[in-house]
């Protein structure tokens, strides 16, 4: 644990050092849960959505993109379910007066029960050595069947216990296993109560005139609220979809783990309409597309996983996570959801405009059904950049720093250094920058000596260092530096292009899925 906290810190701390994420409003101590993205971050961030987006939008003809606006109509979150459901179950605790999600508090739990596996699988790999078979072992060990089964036993309650609204069971549940205050380590409760997570604020200039809004707290229903002005403006036939990307906003009460939980984040979100009845084959296609784009990044399959939801949201007839593992665990990355035909028809009653489709296959009209895919990008950028951050030990006997980050996100693309600041290097190197910066993002450096360039630029994952010296006078070659492997090759600058695109080329990347 102590080792997990550890590189969690480290990722935290190299975000700020090298430009990537800043604490919100900082001069003024802070705003929990909102963060900036500086420098580094915003064109990282910019990467993920833009891939995203290459792999749902551009490479799908029957899906088109929209980019609806933040305030709707208030009905809008009435017909949601917003309104009445969105809420998170707290529990506060008496003598710290620190207040919790209760599911939270639960699922904690459980996680240890989680890590107790892993130490016991760690503990039997040391023991048996090669011949170690971690499928057997889970499947037979007793203690970890133990661990596992009542792991099981205690989610499944909770999602039983919140799916009846049963609220005095969860408390119960929570006083049974005796989880204690992490602050006060006391078992002094409250009762369980809900807490409903959107922000509230007002447009209109004047008291008596303003109207009362919700920033939203999904990008999903602007989808929803627009699926016909879509659907016959672009002639969609079903099954087709509609992606968006954007901010959305919850009140978080757990708000911690950096950019893992804020109070203000983007979704990139896709809502895929079908013929009612095909929505668990398309829910299963859905699954499936979903989980090859994260690996198409090669951040390491097994860092992946399929969490199917016992609890299901109110609008879902089946829901999973793709979970990731962070420096914290194994949690949610993206959600996919089977919505059924519940957000629609509810627009439907609320604003009593028909939200139908009319198939002329079938000859009918119905309400489509809705696959949902929905990936936080501030998590997305979490997942990339922490399994990216790497401390490795060179033969020198020296430490690097180094964020691996997959060369098709990475910031920049090539950093252009002349080896000394003068005898015409920095000429030709601004002259190698102007020309690549047409197609790639690339940065200048001149300062300090050579080595210590090359680290900075490790540190921010900047794939390819361009270095102009002494030769480059004589034969217009230069020397690129391999960010991964530290290999250096002398190229025709003629060729830097085509050696950058071939490593950065999003097609390359997607053609991995
Ligand atoms: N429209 C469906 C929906 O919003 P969700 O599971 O509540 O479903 C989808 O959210 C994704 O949005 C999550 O998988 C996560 O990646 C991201 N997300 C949700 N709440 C977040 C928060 N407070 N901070 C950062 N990302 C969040």
């Amino acid at each position: 644990m102590a080792n997990q906290d550890d590189q969690f810190k480290k990722v935290v701390s190299h975000a700020k050092e090298y430009g990537f994420v800043f604490q919100s409003s900082e001069i003024y101590d802070g705003l929990s849960a909102v963060y900036d993205y500086a420098q580094n971050g915003v064109e990282l961030k910019k990467n993920i959505r833009e891939y995203w987006w290459k792999a749902m939008v551009q490479m799908h003809e029957n899906i088109v993109g929209l980019d609806a606006a933040i305030f709707m109509h208030p009905t809008t979150w009435k017909a949601s379910g917003h309104v009445d459901a969105f809420n998170d179950p707290l529990i506060d605790n008496k003598d710290s007066k620190k207040r919790y999600r209760a599911d939270v508090l639960i699922e904690d739990y459980v996680a240890k029960l989680d890590d107790k596996i892993e130490k016991e699988v760690e503990k039997a790999a040391k023991r048996f050595g090669d011949t170690f078979d971690k499928e057997q072992f889970l499947a037979t060990n007793e203690r970890v069947l133990g661990y596992k089964t009542k792991g099981e036993a205690i989610l499944k309650r909770m999602g039983k216990s919140l799916g009846e609204e049963n609220l005095a069971d969860v408390k119960a549940l929570i006083e049974e296993l005796e989880i204690v205050c992490p602050l006060s380590g006391s078992k002094n409760w409250t009762e369980v109560k809900q807490f409903n997570l959107m922000f509230g604020t007002k447009i209109g200039a004047s008291a008596d005139a303003s109207m009362d809004l919700y920033l939203r707290p999904e990008t999903a229903q602007g989808i929803f609220v627009n699926f016909s002005n879509v659907q016959k403006s672009g002639r969609m036939k079903i099954p087709f979809g509609i992606a968006q990307t954007g901010k959305a906003f919850r009140n978080e009460i757990v708000a911690r783990q950096f950019i893992f939980r804020m109070r203000e984040f983007e979704q990139m979100e896709m809502q895929f309409f079908v013929r009612p009845g095909t929505q668990k084959e398309w829910y299963e296609e859905w699954k499936q597309a979903r989980l090859k784009w994260h690996l198409s990044l090669g951040l390491g399959k097994e860092n992946y996983r399929f969490h199917d939801h016992d609890k299901l949201a109110h609008y879902a007839d089946a829901a999973a996570d793709i979970e990731f593992k962070f420096p914290f665990g194994f949690k949610e990355l993206e959600g996919i959801h089977s919505r059924t035909d519940f957000d629609l028809s509810s627009h439907e009653k609320f604003s009593g405009k028909k939200l139908q489709y009319f198939d002329p296959e079938l000859n009918e009209h119905y309400v489509p059904y809705v696959v949902e895919t929905s990936v936080g990008l501030d998590r997305m950028f979490l997942a990339v950049f922490s399994n990216s951050l790497q401390e490795e030990e060179l033969e020198n006997g020296t430490t690097r720093t180094v964020l691996r980050l997959p060369a098709v996100l990475a910031p920049t693309k090539a950093a252009i250094l002349p080896l000394v600041k003068k005898d015409g290097l920095p000429e030709i190197a601004s002259k190698i920058m102007d020309d690549l910066k047409w197609d790639f993002s690339v940065d200048y450096d001149e300062k300090d000596a050579v080595g210590r360039r090359y680290r900075r630029q490790d540190a921010v994952g900047t794939p390819f260092c361009i270095t102009v010296d002494h030769e480059t006078l004589e034969n217009d070659t230069v020397t690129i530096r391999y960010r991964d492997t530290m290999a250096q090759n002398r190229v025709k600058i003629s060729e830097l292009r085509d050696i950058i695109k071939e490593e950065v080329d999003v097609k390359k990347w997607l053609m991995k899925m």
